[in-house]
């Protein structure tokens, strides 16, 4: 049978060298991370940063987040202040080792990225591996699914543990929440000891969260519903639903954790069964809960 699934490299060793070779020739390569897989690059070469905005079809206004193996090579390209050294040391802590006025900037946790970033001479410019204002890949498969043959090289790193993007803060004066994810809004006020403001709309950059549709399913998502539309989908959460044909629960033992890992596999797999809407029960908003209901949001936009 033919592996339609051709350019999805196991990663090991040998692998990760072919990763390399790869970004050092300017080719954008699939890389997997905790939270979603990302479409990574040269972060110094404007030639590779070109390619990932025409592949993903991202407006030109909307910057790129740059990875880093840890902070001491962050150290040479940003200046950071001391709400970035508390957040790094609450959320980074094992990683010591290791056009805009502003960058948005990770320290991946994720082996795979790590291990890559650690052989390479520059960080790496990682937007999601996605098509502009679609859902982010949690597999290397998604990647495939979202690329094709375009993208040449995609690194496995098997199911990204969070599956939801990571949290983006602006620490440039009053820290701004600008999007929600796995370290919640509390976490880092408990960090920082200050109040994070919310985010609603950004001033300083047009990021994807202003794009009115983003995270979607490329079918019409609905919230708070407690039912299908007529040859549509449910999504739910909770002991009391169960699967069904049409029914799809994200996470019987309500655990929101587990919802947001499931929410885009599951949204991906309803649009493959070819049903034409995504209805989603209402989800607690708590804790990840916060990041779903504002991916859902932003994926039932029209
Ligand atoms: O979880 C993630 O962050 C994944 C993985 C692959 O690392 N990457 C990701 O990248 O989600 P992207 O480009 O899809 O989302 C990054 C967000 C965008 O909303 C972008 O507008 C914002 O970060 N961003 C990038 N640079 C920024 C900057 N200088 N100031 C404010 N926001 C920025
Ligand atoms: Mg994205």
């Amino acid at each position: 049978m033919k592996n339609i699934y051709l350019n999805i490299y196991k990663s090991n060793f040998i692998n990760l060298k072919k990763a390399k070779k790869n970004i050092e020739n300017n080719i954008p390569i699939g890389l997997p991370t905790e939270t979603v897989y990302g479409l990574a690059s040269n972060a110094y070469s404007d030639k590779s940063v070109k390619k990932i905005f025409k592949l993903k079809k991202r407006p030109s206004y909307n910057p790129l987040i740059v990875h880093f193996n840890g902070i001491k090579n962050l150290k040479k390209d940003v200046v950071y202040n001391s709400s970035f050294i508390k957040l790094y040391k609450a959320f980074c802590p094992e990683l010591v080792s290791a056009g805009k006025k502003t960058i948005a900037v990770r320290i991946p946790e994720h082996k795979v990225a790590r291990k890559l970033l650690k052989i390479l001479k520059f960080p790496l410019a990682a937007p999601s591996a996605n098509i502009s204002s679609k859902l982010s890949p949690t597999c290397a498969n998604d990647v495939v699914d979202e690329f094709g043959s375009k993208i040449k090289f995609v690194l496995d790193g098997g199911q990204c543990k969070i599956g939801l993007e990571s949290t983006i803060i602006d620490l440039t004066g009053k820290p701004i929440l600008l999007r929600q994810g796995a370290i919640t809004a509390q976490k880092i006020s408990n960090i920082l000891g200050k109040k994070i403001l919310i985010n609603k709309k950004t001033k300083i950059i047009k990021s994807p969260g202003q794009l009115k549709l983003h995270y979607s399913p490329g079918i019409p998502v609905l919230m708070n519903k407690k039912n299908p539309k007529k040859d549509g989908a449910l999504i739910t959460i909770g002991k009391k639903f169960k699967d069904s044909k049409n029914h799809f629960n994200i996470s019987k033992s309500g655990n929101l954790s587990e919802a947001a890992n499931n929410l885009y596999k599951i949204m991906r797999k309803i649009k493959k069964k070819n049903f034409k809407s995504i209805s989603v029960c209402k989800i607690p908003n708590f804790g990840l809960g916060l990041a779903i209901n504002d991916r859902l949001k932003k994926a039932s936009n029209k």
